[in-house]
């Protein structure tokens, strides 16, 4: 009969586009005994999670929580219950994930208008003005950080004028939550979704949003039910805002990592870490130009979370790859959509963020690439 071995897996150094590094106090809130979903400590614990994850949203909005489900399952989310058929979205398309976010509001009967961009750069507000002028929408969805291309999306200025348009602001903030200023209420932001994974360095599993009165106000004015059950936030603002009605199991133990990973977050300060994250990208970017290596974003869009790197004529895409993760443990990732085969991504997200992972692929990178 086989025999199953215990489970050994190596600490692998993750800097590719999430998920990132997690710190060994995550770990250790994720064996803590189980509660029921129910149990008054578990409650406790859940609006202890909605209260960080306003800290580290910026934001007084009520309609604060962590959906079970990845990254997807927020952008799922979002635009079911802002979107019913007919209804019109604008998005932004500059990379792998705001082709995502089309692909997800046709499929909830929207009307999509793109405002598409080069990859690698992002849209300004006047375009977007323009864009609407053109095409009126409900909605308008940026990606604040495009993980496809380490691509950043400058916001401030962005709600004024979506707003002068009557239409409502969604951001996809995976990229971004906990690693680079992101502010939902002082930059007007109407409706937001994250991840777990990516800069709060918590295993993947959760997706953090956030609804802002305009959007409840959209909730409210619907017509139809929300499309998809299990992600209609109204239902899900029942068990967690303080009726605390039964909707689904929430997980419980992913659920004591977040609260961990948000607690590490408050505990560094939103702005600390911030810095931290810009100088350590400083360090990697540095590094990557002494290898004579060229990054592929201008540096005024230029993420510190995610970074792409054009890979050299004449090398080996998956044979440095590989090599860095069987001769140095360390994972970098390949290119998605039009990148792919022509860019690395390298992540310095959360935990992963630090200066020794740098200096590390630093010198592997300048070893495996020594011709
Ligand atoms: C910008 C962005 N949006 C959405 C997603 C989807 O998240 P997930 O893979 O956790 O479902 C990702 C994942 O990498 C992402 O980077």
């Amino acid at each position: 009969m086989k025999t199953y071995s215990d489970l050994n897996t190596p600490e692998r150094i993750l800097m590719g586009p999430g998920p990132s590094m997690v710190s060994s106090r995550v770990l250790r809130a994720m064996a803590h005994p189980l509660l029921g979903h129910l149990d008054p400590k578990f409650i406790e614990l859940m609006k202890e999670v909605q209260e960080l994850l306003r800290y580290t949203f910026q934001t007084q909005n009520e309609m604060t929580l962590p959906i079970s489900g990845t990254g997807s399952a927020g952008m799922e989310a979002t635009v079911a219950n802002l979107l019913e058929p007919g209804d019109s979205i604008l998005i932004v398309v500059n990379g792998y994930f705001g082709e995502r976010l089309c692909d997800m509001a046709g499929r909830y009967g929207a009307t999509v208008h793109r405002l598409n961009k080069d990859w690698g750069t992002a849209a300004t507000p006047e375009e977007v003005d323009a864009a609407l002028k053109a095409n009126p929408a409900k909605v308008v969805a940026v990606v604040h950080a495009e993980t496809s291309t380490g691509a950043m999306t400058p916001l401030e200025g962005m709600a004024e004028v979506v707003h002068k348009h009557g239409a409502l602001l969604l951001v996809d903030c995976v990229t971004s939550l906990g690693g680079i200023p992101l502010k939902i209420d002082d930059w007007g932001i109407d409706i937001a979704y994250s991840g777990t994974q990516k800069c709060l360095s918590c295993p993947p599993g959760l997706s953090p949003v956030t609804v802002g009165p305009r959007a409840r106000e959209a909730f409210h004015q619907r017509k139809t039910k929300v499309a998809n059950w299990y992600l209609d936030l109204t239902m899900l603002e029942a068990y967690w805002g303080d009726d605390r009605t039964y909707h689904h199991t929430a997980p419980i133990s992913m659920n004591f990592a977040l609260r961990e990973a948000l607690r590490l977050v408050h505990e560094e300060g939103l702005e600390a870490r911030q810095q931290r994250h810009r100088e350590n990208a400083q360090l990697l970017w540095d590094g990557l130009e002494e290898l004579d290596l060229r990054l592929i974003v201008p540096k005024e869009y230029r993420l510190p979370t995610l970074t792409t790197v054009a890979i050299p004529e004449g090398v080996n895409d998956m044979e440095i790859r590989k090599r860095l993760l069987d001769e140095y443990n360390i994972e970098i990732s390949g290119g998605l959509g039009i990148f792919k085969g022509k860019a690395w991504r390298i992540g310095l997200m959360g935990h992963t963020s630090r200066r020794e992972n740098v200096s590390l692929l630093l010198s592997a990178l300048s070893r495996l690439l020594a011709r």
